[in-house]
């Protein structure tokens, strides 16, 4: 089944306790949070006291992305905030390995994140230490950015290696996924689908979850029937 992650990056930040309560109702399935320290890419957003103060609002898993240079130094404070998933960029990590383990050691889901510049051979060598890859179908930074095509072919290829050597990992994209686009990222063997725009700017939450929980699955139907 298709996970579908809305980015509170487009929510309104006076009210993203009601926005998650509403998100949450309208059958998300993980909260996506987009933490950025004004280094790793240009904006800034929020840190471990909001996440904590979101954390009563919503039971859903808290996915969140670090875009920050120094990941290392927060890793637990994230952990105790109520984050579920911690991925972090492979870009900002000169030890990721290291640093995977240690979001393992705090007992959360450790991913890693590419940007679309950044090979998948980074991280051939960290497999092991994810049950997440991120792929970054816009460049990091700010939401209603457009999906990048290019990044496609990278999630076929992450897909078939997870495939053929039996991996537990699960593909995440994140960045411009509508409903023209979602279709591309689910064929391509997508599995994790991050929408901040395509959400919280449509005005019923729950009927554009709907519409792309409909779409993915069309999507992965019409590849298998294609594959048999
Ligand atoms: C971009 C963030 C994304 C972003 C997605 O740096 O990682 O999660 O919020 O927003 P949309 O869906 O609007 O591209
Ligand atoms: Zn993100």
């Amino acid at each position: 089944m298709a996970i579908i992650a809305p980015s509170i990056l487009s929510a309104d930040f006076a009210r993203l306790g009601e926005e998650l309560a509403a998100l949450t109702a309208a059958g998300a399935d993980w909260i996506h949070i987009d933490v950025m320290d004004g280094h790793f890419v240009p904006n800034l957003t929020i840190g471990p006291p909001v996440i904590k103060a979101l954390r009563p609002h919503t039971p859903l898993p808290f996915d969140v992305h670090l875009m920050i240079a120094q990941p290392n130094g927060y890793l637990e404070d994230f952990a105790e905030a109520g984050a579920q998933v911690i991925s972090v960029q492979a870009e900002a990590c000169t030890h990721l390995h290291r640093t995977l383990q240690s979001i393992r050691r705090l007992g959360r889901t450790p991913g890693v994140a590419l940007n679309p510049a950044t090979p998948l051979e980074n991280i051939f060598f960290v497999l092991e230490e994810v049950e997440l890859v991120l792929l970054m179908t816009v460049n990091p930074g700010y939401g209603g950015q457009e999906f990048i095509d290019a990044v496609v072919p990278k999630i076929e290829c992450l897909r078939e290696i997870i495939d053929k050597n039996g991996l537990n990992i699960k593909i995440e994209t994140d960045g411009g996924i509508n409903e023209e686009t979602v279709a591309k990222a689910a064929r391509a063997g997508c599995d994790i689908f991050v929408a901040g725009t395509a959400i919280l700017g449509a005005g019923d939450y729950a009927a554009a979850i709907a519409n792309l929980r409909r779409i993915i699955a069309r999507a992965q139907m019409e590849k298998r029937s294609e594959m048999v």
